[in-house]
């Protein structure tokens, strides 16, 4: 069985969604919980308490946990955050980047006020923390981080080219951070969790989203934040089904030095097969 004794975790965005489920799970297996939330609403406007609440849940059932209402877009905030969980419980094992919001309107419409809010909150935040966290865990020679990245990312959604892009730019960050954590044992995952909560209330028919309550997606969280986790996975979470994502690419077609954009035209189905396609490492 899974185990996070004597372990501490930090978990953003935990006040409410998948975060609160991952955080109680991640308690309940021993683990000490900074539980940061913002509280505002699913637009990022707004501050709230629902950090406080999820904290009196894990102290109701015996766990221990602090609570921390800094924006993950805050660096100051967010280097304080990290400083409270050195004082409090003296190490930083495992750090799960979940909070987000959403501002969707069509690329055309699209303001890019709401852009940056969106790509400072998922991607700047998730920067943000690892950033603050790494060399905690370079220095311990141990540490799981989890980005979260989302089909949206992986593939596009209409209205979501301000949220895909973020999403698809922590797959990016983890890429890199898998090989430079890689000695020091600390691994880098995403999790493309797909979940009902208040995110995507309203998103799909209810009968579809009776099916996919968030706590299906924690046992894939609380397995990238375990000893035995791999590093540099796309886990995509679903219902209580699991896959794989990856970049993949399509075997090499030697055109030679002298290609021209006519050969490629001419050649495009042989380049674009992707019958025998691989990923890489
Ligand atoms: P949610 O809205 O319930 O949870 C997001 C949490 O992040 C909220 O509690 C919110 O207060 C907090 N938050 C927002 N901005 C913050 C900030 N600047 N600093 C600190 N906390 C902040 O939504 P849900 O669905 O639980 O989302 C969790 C993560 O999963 C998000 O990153 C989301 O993009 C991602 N995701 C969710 C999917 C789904 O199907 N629900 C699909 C793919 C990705």
């Amino acid at each position: 069985m899974i185990s996070f004794a004597g372990k501490t975790a930090i978990v953003t965005g935990a006040g409410g969604g998948l975060g609160r489920c991952y955080a109680l799970e991640l308690a309940r297996r021993g683990a000490r919980l900074v539980v940061n939330d913002l509280g505002g609403a699913a637009d990022g406007r707004g501050a709230g308490t629902a950090a406080d609440a999820v904290v009196a849940e894990i102290a109701a059932m015996g766990g221990e946990a602090i609570a921390n209402r800094a924006s993950v877009t805050d660096r100051a905030a967010v280097a304080a955050m990290v400083e409270q969980a050195m004082n409090a419980f003296g190490r930083i094992d495992i750090l799960v980047n979940n909070a987000g919001i959403l501002r969707d309107k069509s690329f055309m419409k699209m303001e890019l006020d709401d852009a940056q809010a969106v790509l400072d909150v998922h991607l700047m935040g998730a920067f943000n923390c690892t950033r603050a966290v790494w060399p905690v865990m370079m220095e311990q020679e141990y540490g799981r981080i989890v980005m979260t990245t989302s089909p949206s990312g992986l593939y596009g959604n209409f209205g979501q080219a301000n949220y895909g892009a973020a999403k698809m730019g922590l797959v990016g960050l983890m890429n890199t951070l898998k090989i430079e954590g890689a000695k020091r044992h600390v691994h880098v995952n995403a999790i493309s969790p797909v979940a009902a909560t208040r995110m995507t209330a309203g998103l799909m028919p209810q009968e579809q989203l009776d099916k996919l309550g968030p706590e299906h997606i924690v046992p894939g969280v609380v397995y990238l934040c375990s000893e035995g986790a791999p590093s540099g996975a796309i886990l995509q979470a679903a219902g209580g089904s699991f896959s794989l994502a990856a970049i993949m690419e399509s075997p090499w077609v030697e055109l030679g030095p002298q290609a021209s954009a006519d050969d490629v035209a001419a050649q495009w189905e042989r380049i674009a097969d992707l019958t025998n396609a691989r990923t890489r490492g």
